[in-house]
């Protein structure tokens, strides 16, 4: 745990003379990187469990492990030179170390959900890399006395919850609804999930973070500084360092919650329902969350021989209380549903994590802790964003005619308000505060990798994603930095990118923070050497 911070070469020489043979024939970029990895940490690097090149008969299943998004498996999609798993805290100051030192960019992968897949490819063959893959980091350390956890990167946040929950019934923590996403990306760039409207996003709830910077060093939130603190809470992974743990703090829930679903077609009035709950989400009891999940499907799956297809908008909701109190507020706020009784389901908090996700009833909790989606990967392209005004019928009508075109359409809208409105957009780098109604995701999936056919689906929400701009956020056009969409722009492959031309992307993730961020980042990183398609860039010259 305590690596030298110089090179040691007489030490690389002894060992290149010992084994020289393994490494032949091989690149040399594996060949530098081993040599300068092994002097620096105390104890020496398990090669054999750590380090997998592209002739090792476990790289494509290590490389594929956590991908979520199967796009960016296709063979044609630009490989690692090398797979490095660190087993340790050093392993990973040394990864940085000699990483900086051969010049060769590091990817870096908690839990593989990176929309655009950058956490382990690239959009150019020309820059070689080394994918860190920081699965083997995931230990999770909860303290009800404290009402906090120490979790490592590599950790899912489904394992959070789940470790949370054997400790106690009423505590949880606020984050993804997607229990297979991974702490280390997931939280850094926001986190939001059913709780969102009663404590927040994840980040908000962060206390405290480990990470590795530029020069190798672990920092923590006091030798760190507020600043870089600060950053990381909603910068975005993969441009100040490598994060490897949060300290969280643990939120109150009850001992039994309410969920329900509620589905209705356009045959049974969806579009009026939807502008409805659209002026109600923000202001319903900050207790409730209910998100709304929009499909195309067969009007009837028994007697689809003329394969007629509708529109079904289902709500789903958490609350954080009893169905007798739901049953009240819903009256209140939003009659409209009409949601009864027998729509509600009385569980704990860890059960409603799984319903949530959608999981069948069958399974248990125990499900989290294999760090799994049970859902099958698919290829995806997906956009984002945020509403002020609710969005009028006669547009919601335009969205269903473009649904009822496409194979597998899917938006999930978002209420706001609560929390949400009371934390100022400057807080964290996160700005999409007070104000927005709703945030929305559209997404279109497919099967095959087939490039045609992946090009009509990319094409198809693209033209969505015009047809709806004049009813979204403008000026910027706001987007949530965790749902990754190189089509707002990329960065230079080589060399700095401006802060004018990054700030094309740059505003509409973060707003007026894009520029704070920027300055974070020069001072921390400033040979720019964490660096993808969508980091945060380095102020050339000081003026900027
Ligand atoms: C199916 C699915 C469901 C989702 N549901 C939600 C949801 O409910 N709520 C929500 O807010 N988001 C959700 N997301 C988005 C998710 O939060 C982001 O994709 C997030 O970045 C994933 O984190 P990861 O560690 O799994 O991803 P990775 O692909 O490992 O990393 C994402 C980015 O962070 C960087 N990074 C990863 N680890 C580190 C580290 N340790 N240090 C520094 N940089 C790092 C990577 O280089 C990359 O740029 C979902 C995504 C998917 C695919
Ligand atoms: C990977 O391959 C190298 C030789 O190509 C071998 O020495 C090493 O043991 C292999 N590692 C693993 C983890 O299989
Ligand atoms: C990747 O993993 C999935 C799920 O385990 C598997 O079905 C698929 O065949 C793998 N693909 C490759 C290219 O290894
Ligand atoms: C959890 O505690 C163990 C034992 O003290 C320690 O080795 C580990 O590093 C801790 N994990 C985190 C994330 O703090
Ligand atoms: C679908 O059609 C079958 C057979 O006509 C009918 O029994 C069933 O109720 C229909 N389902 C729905 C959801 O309309
Ligand atoms: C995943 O894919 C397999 C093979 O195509 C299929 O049998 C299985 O039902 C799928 N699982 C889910 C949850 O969709």
């Amino acid at each position: 745990m305590s690596p030298s911070t110089g090179s040691s070469f007489s030490l690389s020489i002894a060992i290149i003379l010992l084994s020289t043979q393994v490494w032949a024939d091989s690149d040399s970029i594996e060949r530098k990187f081993y040599y300068c990895v092994n002097p620096h940490t105390i104890p020496p690097v398990p090669f054999s469990k750590t380090f997998f090149t592209p002739r090792n008969a476990s790289f494509t299943s290590i490389l594929n492990s956590t991908a979520q998004n199967l796009r960016y498996l296709a063979p044609s999609e630009p490989k690692p030179k090398l797979i490095f798993t660190p087993l340790e805290e050093s392993h990973v100051q040394a990864a940085v170390i000699c990483g900086k030192e051969l010049g060769i960019q590091l990817r870096i992968r908690s839990g593989g959900h990176d929309y655009e897949g950058m956490s382990f490819t690239s959009v150019t063959e020309s820059v070689p890399f080394i994918l860190l893959d920081l699965a083997n980091l995931r230990s999770i350390n909860v303290s009800i006395e404290q009402n906090n956890a120490w979790v490592q990167v590599g950790a899912t946040i489904g394992e959070v919850y789940y470790r949370i929950s054997q400790k106690s019934q009423c505590h949880g923590f606020p984050a993804g609804l997607c229990t297979s996403v991974g702490v280390g990306g997931h939280i850094t760039g926001g986190g939001y999930g059913p709780m969102m409207r009663k404590y927040g996003l994840a980040v908000d709830n962060v206390v405290d973070a480990r990470i590795v910077d530029a020069k190798g060093r672990i920092l923590d939130r006091k030798s760190m500084g507020e600043d870089l603190f600060w950053a990381i809470r909603g910068g975005g992974g993969g441009s100040f360092g490598v994060l490897l743990a949060w300290k969280l703090r643990l939120v109150p829930v009850p001992t039994i919650v309410t969920v329900f679903t509620v589905p209705k077609t356009l045959e049974q009035g969806a579009t009026k329902l939807l502008y409805r709950w659209q002026q109600v989400a923000e202001n319903l009891d900050e207790d409730l969350f209910i998100r709304v999940l929009i499909r195309a499907v067969n009007v009837n799956s028994t007697t689809n021989q003329l394969g007629q297809r509708t529109i079904r908008t289902s709500y789903q909701g958490l609350f954080l209380g009893r169905s007798d109190r739901l049953l009240q507020v819903m009256k209140r706020g939003f009659p409209e549903l009409g949601l009864s009784q027998k729509d509600c389901k009385e569980m704990s908090w860890i059960e409603s994590v799984l319903y949530i996700a959608q999981y069948p009833s069958s399974l248990r909790p125990e499900f989290l802790i294999q760090g799994k989606s049970y859902f099958n990967r698919s290829y995806f392209k997906a956009k984002s964003d945020y509403v002020t005004e609710p969005i009028p019928e006669q547009v919601l009508e335009g969205i269903w005619e473009r649904f009822l075109k496409e194979d597998s359409p899917l938006t999930i809208w978002n209420p706001y308000g609560g929390m949400m409105s009371r934390i100022l957009e400057s807080a964290t780098p996160f700005p999409h505060r007070k104000g927005r109604k709703i945030m929305i995701q559209w997404v279109t999936l497919w099967e095959s990798e087939d490039q045609d056919r992946a090009n009509k689906h990319i094409d198809w929400i693209r033209e969505l994603y015009d047809f709806v701009a004049p009813y979204v956020s403008k000026s910027p056009r706001e987007a949530y930095a965790n749902y990754k969409d190189l089509d707002l722009g990329i960065n230079d492959v080589e060399g700095d990118t401006s802060l004018k031309k990054a700030s094309i992307w740059g505003s509409k993730y973060f707003k007026n923070n894009f520029k704070r961020l920027a300055l974070v980042k020069t001072k921390y990183d400033p040979d720019n050497y964490f660096r993808h398609e969508q980091s945060i860039p380095t102020l050339r010259v000081l003026s900027e």
